[in-house]
Protein backbone atom coordinates (compact mmCIF):
# COMPACT_ATOMS: atom_id res chain seq x y z
CA UNK A 1 0.00 0.00 0.00
CA UNK A 2 3.04 2.28 1.25
CA UNK A 3 4.50 1.84 -2.39
CA UNK A 4 2.03 4.44 -3.45
CA UNK A 5 3.06 6.91 -1.06
CA UNK A 6 5.86 9.00 -2.65
CA UNK A 7 8.31 10.77 -0.59
CA UNK A 8 9.50 13.99 -2.41
CA UNK A 9 11.03 17.39 -1.65
CA UNK A 10 8.45 20.34 -0.86
CA UNK A 11 7.89 22.70 -3.47
CA UNK A 12 5.84 25.48 -3.55
CA UNK A 13 2.84 23.51 -5.54
CA UNK A 14 2.36 21.84 -2.38
CA UNK A 15 2.29 24.79 -0.04
CA UNK A 16 -1.48 25.09 0.35
CA UNK A 17 -1.46 20.84 0.65
CA UNK A 18 0.95 21.22 3.85
CA UNK A 19 -0.91 24.06 5.50
CA UNK A 20 -4.21 22.14 4.91
CA UNK A 21 -2.56 19.27 6.76
CA UNK A 22 -0.91 21.14 9.73
CA UNK A 23 -5.17 21.59 11.21
CA UNK A 24 -5.30 18.19 10.92
CA UNK A 25 -2.29 17.39 12.89
CA UNK A 26 -2.06 19.42 15.66
CA UNK A 27 -5.63 20.07 16.80
CA UNK A 28 -6.69 21.88 19.59
CA UNK A 29 -5.73 22.41 22.38
CA UNK A 30 -2.41 23.24 20.05
CA UNK A 31 -2.23 26.69 19.95
CA UNK A 32 -3.81 27.32 15.93
CA UNK A 33 -1.01 30.40 15.78
CA UNK A 34 1.93 28.61 16.14
CA UNK A 35 0.71 26.30 13.00
CA UNK A 36 2.72 26.98 9.35
CA UNK A 37 1.24 29.44 7.50
CA UNK A 38 1.61 29.94 3.43
CA UNK A 39 4.26 32.55 3.88
CA UNK A 40 6.58 30.93 6.69
CA UNK A 41 6.71 27.56 4.50
CA UNK A 42 7.94 30.20 0.71
CA UNK A 43 9.89 31.33 3.17
CA UNK A 44 11.88 27.76 4.37
CA UNK A 45 11.69 26.86 0.66
CA UNK A 46 13.49 30.19 -0.03
CA UNK A 47 16.24 29.64 2.49
CA UNK A 48 16.27 25.82 2.58
CA UNK A 49 14.72 23.88 0.72
CA UNK A 50 16.62 20.71 0.64
CA UNK A 51 15.00 20.51 4.56
CA UNK A 52 11.71 20.48 3.80
CA UNK A 53 9.38 17.12 2.52
CA UNK A 54 6.55 16.04 1.77
CA UNK A 55 5.01 12.58 1.34
CA UNK A 56 2.25 12.57 -1.75
CA UNK A 57 -0.80 10.13 -2.24
CA UNK A 58 -1.90 10.50 -6.00
CA UNK A 59 -0.47 14.32 -5.98
CA UNK A 60 -2.05 15.25 -2.60
CA UNK A 61 0.00 16.12 0.69
CA UNK A 62 -0.34 13.60 3.23
CA UNK A 63 2.60 14.19 5.49
CA UNK A 64 5.53 16.91 5.62
CA UNK A 65 8.28 17.64 7.69
CA UNK A 66 10.39 20.43 7.96
CA UNK A 67 13.76 21.38 9.03
CA UNK A 68 16.70 23.77 9.49
CA UNK A 69 19.90 24.46 10.40
CA UNK A 70 21.24 25.76 13.16
CA UNK A 71 24.97 25.96 14.62
CA UNK A 72 26.63 24.40 17.58
CA UNK A 73 26.40 26.68 20.13
CA UNK A 74 22.58 26.70 19.60
CA UNK A 75 21.63 23.13 19.49
CA UNK A 76 24.18 23.11 22.72
CA UNK A 77 21.88 26.04 24.44
CA UNK A 78 18.89 23.94 24.68
CA UNK A 79 16.57 26.95 24.40
CA UNK A 80 12.84 27.36 23.24
CA UNK A 81 11.76 26.58 20.33
CA UNK A 82 11.14 30.05 19.13
CA UNK A 83 15.00 31.11 20.32
CA UNK A 84 16.38 27.93 18.78
CA UNK A 85 14.97 28.44 15.34
CA UNK A 86 14.13 31.99 15.65
CA UNK A 87 10.54 32.34 14.97
CA UNK A 88 8.58 30.71 12.14
CA UNK A 89 10.50 32.38 9.23
CA UNK A 90 13.49 30.78 10.61
CA UNK A 91 15.63 33.99 11.89
CA UNK A 92 18.32 31.62 12.86
CA UNK A 93 19.16 29.48 10.05
CA UNK A 94 22.91 29.41 9.81
CA UNK A 95 24.28 27.68 6.25
CA UNK A 96 26.94 26.51 7.97
CA UNK A 97 25.59 24.50 11.29
CA UNK A 98 26.19 21.26 11.38
CA UNK A 99 22.66 20.36 13.16
CA UNK A 100 19.77 19.61 11.21
CA UNK A 101 17.15 20.99 13.61
CA UNK A 102 13.46 19.07 12.70
CA UNK A 103 10.87 21.60 12.98
CA UNK A 104 7.50 19.24 12.81
CA UNK A 105 6.65 16.18 11.24
CA UNK A 106 2.88 15.78 10.45
CA UNK A 107 1.29 12.74 8.95
CA UNK A 108 -2.65 12.86 8.18
CA UNK A 109 -4.35 11.18 11.02
CA UNK A 110 -5.99 8.71 8.54
CA UNK A 111 -2.39 7.65 7.22
CA UNK A 112 -0.77 7.17 10.78
CA UNK A 113 0.88 3.76 11.03
CA UNK A 114 1.74 2.90 7.92
CA UNK A 115 5.58 3.97 8.33
CA UNK A 116 5.36 6.94 6.44
CA UNK A 117 6.82 9.21 9.67
CA UNK A 118 9.51 6.38 9.71
CA UNK A 119 10.26 7.30 5.55
CA UNK A 120 10.44 10.99 5.98
CA UNK A 121 12.75 10.45 8.88
CA UNK A 122 15.11 8.36 6.84
CA UNK A 123 14.73 11.39 3.76
CA UNK A 124 16.24 13.69 6.81
CA UNK A 125 18.45 10.95 7.92
CA UNK A 126 20.04 10.30 3.94
CA UNK A 127 19.85 14.31 4.21
CA UNK A 128 22.35 14.72 7.21
CA UNK A 129 24.72 12.01 5.51
CA UNK A 130 24.58 14.01 2.07
CA UNK A 131 25.79 17.42 3.40
CA UNK A 132 28.21 16.12 6.02
CA UNK A 133 26.61 17.35 8.79
CA UNK A 134 27.04 16.15 12.69
CA UNK A 135 23.84 15.30 13.74
CA UNK A 136 19.76 15.39 13.49
CA UNK A 137 18.38 17.07 16.29
CA UNK A 138 14.96 18.09 17.61
CA UNK A 139 12.87 18.42 20.64
CA UNK A 140 10.00 16.43 20.54
CA UNK A 141 6.19 17.24 22.08
CA UNK A 142 4.78 14.69 24.55
CA UNK A 143 1.36 14.85 24.25
CA UNK A 144 0.56 12.08 26.46
CA UNK A 145 1.75 13.39 29.26
CA UNK A 146 -1.19 15.48 30.93
CA UNK A 147 -2.99 12.02 30.67
CA UNK A 148 -0.26 10.29 32.94
CA UNK A 149 0.04 13.05 35.04
CA UNK A 150 -4.00 11.97 36.25
CA UNK A 151 -2.72 8.72 36.87
CA UNK A 152 0.69 9.70 38.18
CA UNK A 153 0.17 13.12 39.90
CA UNK A 154 3.53 12.82 41.81
CA UNK A 155 5.60 12.44 38.37
CA UNK A 156 7.64 14.86 36.60
CA UNK A 157 7.34 15.11 32.93
CA UNK A 158 11.02 14.50 32.69
CA UNK A 159 10.03 11.34 34.65
CA UNK A 160 7.41 10.78 32.10
CA UNK A 161 10.11 11.11 29.10
CA UNK A 162 12.08 8.44 30.53
CA UNK A 163 9.56 6.26 31.16
CA UNK A 164 8.49 6.21 27.90
CA UNK A 165 12.41 5.68 26.81
CA UNK A 166 12.29 2.52 29.18
CA UNK A 167 9.19 1.23 27.42
CA UNK A 168 7.03 1.44 30.95
CA UNK A 169 4.89 4.05 29.56
CA UNK A 170 4.12 5.02 25.71
CA UNK A 171 3.60 8.27 24.00
CA UNK A 172 2.10 9.06 20.68
CA UNK A 173 4.72 11.28 19.48
CA UNK A 174 8.08 10.18 21.48
CA UNK A 175 7.80 6.30 20.99
CA UNK A 176 7.47 6.75 17.18
CA UNK A 177 10.24 8.84 17.03
CA UNK A 178 12.17 6.37 19.49
CA UNK A 179 11.77 3.74 17.25
CA UNK A 180 13.27 6.05 14.36
CA UNK A 181 16.56 5.37 16.24
CA UNK A 182 16.59 9.13 17.63
CA UNK A 183 18.04 9.08 21.34
CA UNK A 184 16.12 10.61 24.19
CA UNK A 185 18.82 13.60 26.05
CA UNK A 186 16.81 16.10 28.06
CA UNK A 187 13.74 17.19 28.86
CA UNK A 188 13.61 21.39 27.69
CA UNK A 189 10.74 22.81 30.17
CA UNK A 190 9.07 26.33 28.32
CA UNK A 191 9.83 25.04 25.22
CA UNK A 192 6.52 26.70 23.67
CA UNK A 193 3.00 26.75 24.17
CA UNK A 194 1.46 23.09 24.39
CA UNK A 195 -1.00 22.06 27.10
CA UNK A 196 -0.69 18.49 26.59
CA UNK A 197 2.92 18.21 26.86
CA UNK A 198 2.92 20.40 29.94
CA UNK A 199 5.01 23.28 27.73
CA UNK A 200 8.07 20.80 28.09
CA UNK A 201 9.41 18.58 24.78
CA UNK A 202 11.44 15.62 24.89
CA UNK A 203 15.80 16.76 23.02
CA UNK A 204 16.49 14.49 20.97
CA UNK A 205 19.21 13.08 18.63
CA UNK A 206 20.25 11.28 15.80
CA UNK A 207 24.47 11.11 14.43
CA UNK A 208 25.38 8.95 11.10
C1 LIG B 1 4.28 11.05 15.27
C2 LIG B 1 3.91 10.74 13.82
C3 LIG B 1 4.73 11.62 12.90
C4 LIG B 1 4.20 9.26 13.54
O1 LIG B 1 3.99 9.01 12.16
P1 LIG B 1 3.50 7.57 11.59
O2 LIG B 1 3.69 7.61 10.12
O3 LIG B 1 2.14 7.27 12.09
O4 LIG B 1 4.53 6.59 12.29
P2 LIG B 1 5.14 5.24 11.66
O5 LIG B 1 4.05 4.51 10.92
O6 LIG B 1 6.39 5.60 10.92
O7 LIG B 1 5.48 4.41 12.97
C5 LIG B 1 6.80 4.20 13.43
C6 LIG B 1 6.79 3.28 14.61
O8 LIG B 1 6.14 3.91 15.70
C7 LIG B 1 5.06 3.12 16.16
N1 LIG B 1 3.94 4.00 16.48
C8 LIG B 1 3.24 4.76 15.61
N2 LIG B 1 2.28 5.42 16.30
C9 LIG B 1 2.39 5.05 17.59
C10 LIG B 1 1.66 5.41 18.77
N3 LIG B 1 0.61 6.24 18.72
N4 LIG B 1 2.05 4.87 19.94
C11 LIG B 1 3.08 4.00 19.99
N5 LIG B 1 3.81 3.63 18.91
C12 LIG B 1 3.45 4.15 17.72
C13 LIG B 1 4.69 2.22 14.98
O9 LIG B 1 4.09 1.04 15.41
C14 LIG B 1 6.05 1.97 14.36
O10 LIG B 1 6.73 0.96 15.08
P3 LIG B 1 7.56 -0.21 14.31
O11 LIG B 1 8.71 0.52 13.62
O12 LIG B 1 8.01 -1.10 15.41
O13 LIG B 1 6.61 -0.81 13.34
C15 LIG B 1 2.37 10.98 13.59
O14 LIG B 1 1.65 10.26 14.56
C16 LIG B 1 1.93 12.44 13.64
O15 LIG B 1 1.93 13.14 12.62
N6 LIG B 1 1.50 12.95 14.83
C17 LIG B 1 0.90 14.27 14.97
C18 LIG B 1 1.85 15.40 14.78
C19 LIG B 1 2.99 15.40 15.76
O16 LIG B 1 2.80 15.33 16.96
N7 LIG B 1 4.20 15.50 15.23
C20 LIG B 1 5.44 15.43 15.98
C21 LIG B 1 5.77 16.62 16.75
S1 LIG B 1 6.37 17.96 15.77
Amino acid sequence: MNAEIRIESMTTEYIAGAVALQRACFPAPFPEDQLWNQDHLTRHLEIFSQGQFVALDQGHVVASASATLISEANWQSHRSWNETVGGPFLENFDATGQTLYGLDISVHPDYRGRGIGKRLYRARFDLVRTLGLTRYGTACRLPDFRNFQTKFPEKTVADYAEDVVRGSATDRTLSPLLKYGLVYNTVINDYMEDYESANAAALLEWKP
